[in-house]
């Protein structure tokens, strides 16, 4: 087997499932954003197709679709330098998905624990798409043979699977075609925690609107948010050890350290000692310096849907230029006749 070189290629994705929340920001957009460069091609999508995988209000789906894209353009994600566009609109991430049904087993879809916890009791009601999912996720990296995942920690498994289906398509066939991509997993917010229980991750449904800051948020709710924020009665400790068993403690402490560009460390450094009384107030001038103008940004983005609709049009058709010569040579290997 000859050895291909797969230039680097970093791709992601988020679905619009509802509203942006800071776990968003932190553990994948604004990281995404950092990913832009020199280095690396870059591929971000919003991924409309896994957002169906559970019921979707049609009207609010779409507009999710482009408040995610608002989202991403707000954020600092250069439409002309990163390919940006919504997953719907380049046909070959579900045909490439139906060839990887056919590679994945079983058995792998049945370990996937993000499956067991959204199924729950339920398992036997829920669509046969939540089911196959990472099999289409595989094919969303894979089309573009990305080689560089940056996502939050819960997906980790999800691109080991891409990793497994991508083995297993090149030892069957006989080929070393698809890459193994890595994924991407680094810095203090790859797992941002709700603000009303440490323990539970922070995430776009949830019951109360207070566990979480949406990107929406203005300043008035932002600041609210984190000074309500749950924590315990001691003041912050002298080493990063010390937030250990304090989930409340810890996870504010990590939201700052990401929204400051620095290490939690440091931040402990400079706060040791420090009671919440000082902490959640200087947190919450951070977070509303930082993302106010983001969702002031994504208010008048969403004010022309048209502009919005353009742009991921032509980011269509350019992710679609990397992904049809994939797609054909796919078909190649796997012997489908294509003559036309
Ligand atoms: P989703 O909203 O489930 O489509 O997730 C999109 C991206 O955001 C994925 O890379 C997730 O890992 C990441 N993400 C979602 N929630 C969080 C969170 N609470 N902390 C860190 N990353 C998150
Ligand atoms: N499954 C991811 C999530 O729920 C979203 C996603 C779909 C994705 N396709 C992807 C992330 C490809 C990275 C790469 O968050």
């Amino acid at each position: 087997m000859t050895q291909v070189a797969h230039t680097p290629r970093v791709f992601s994705g988020i679905k619009p499932s509802g509203g942006l929340t800071l776990g968003n920001y932190l553990g994948a957009i604004k990281r995404w954003v950092d990913m832009q460069g020199p280095d690396f091609e870059t591929v971000y999508c919003v991924v409309d197709l896994h957002a169906i995988t559970v019921w979707q209000d049609p009207a609010e789906l779409a507009n999710a679709t482009r408040e995610v894209a608002a989202g991403m353009l707000a954020s600092g994600i250069d439409p002309k330098g990163s390919v940006l566009f919504n997953q719907a609109q380049v046909p070959a991430h579900t045909q490439l998905a139906w060839i990887f049904n056919c590679v994945a087993r079983v058995g792998w879809m049945n370990r996937m624990t993000q499956f067991k916890d959204k199924a729950g009791k339920n398992a036997e009601k829920v669509s046969l798409g939540l089911y196959a999912y990472p099999a289409l996720m595989a094919s969303d990296i894979l089309l573009y043979h990305g080689t560089h995942v940056p996502v939050g920690e819960d997906q980790k498994q999800h691109v080991e699977l891409t990793r497994d289906i991508a083995t297993k398509f090149n030892h069957d066939y006989g080929v070393d075609f698809f890459p193994t991509p890595e994924p991407i997993i680094d810095g203090p917010a790859t797992r941002v925690m709700n603000l009303r229980d440490g323990t539970k991750k922070m995430s776009k449904s949830g019951e109360s609107d207070m566990e979480r800051i949406n990107m929406t948020d203005d300043a008035d709710k932002i600041a609210k948010k984190f000074k309500k924020a749950r924590t315990d009665p001691e003041p912050l400790p002298e080493t990063l050890d010390g937030l250990k068993d304090r989930p409340e403690a810890r996870n504010l402490v990590d939201i700052f350290a990401a929204l400051s560009d620095q290490t939690p460390e440091a931040v402990i450094g400079e706060y040791a000692g420090a009671g919440w009384g000082k902490f959640k107030p200087a947190l919450a001038d951070l977070a509303v310096a930082k993302l106010a103008p983001i969702s002031a940004e994504m208010a008048r983005l969403m004010n022309d849907p048209a502009e919005i609709d353009r742009l991921l049009a032509n980011g269509a058709e350019r992710a679609e230029e990397i992904a049809q010569p994939i797609l054909r040579k796919t078909y190649d290997i796997v012997g489908l006749v294509s003559s036309r």
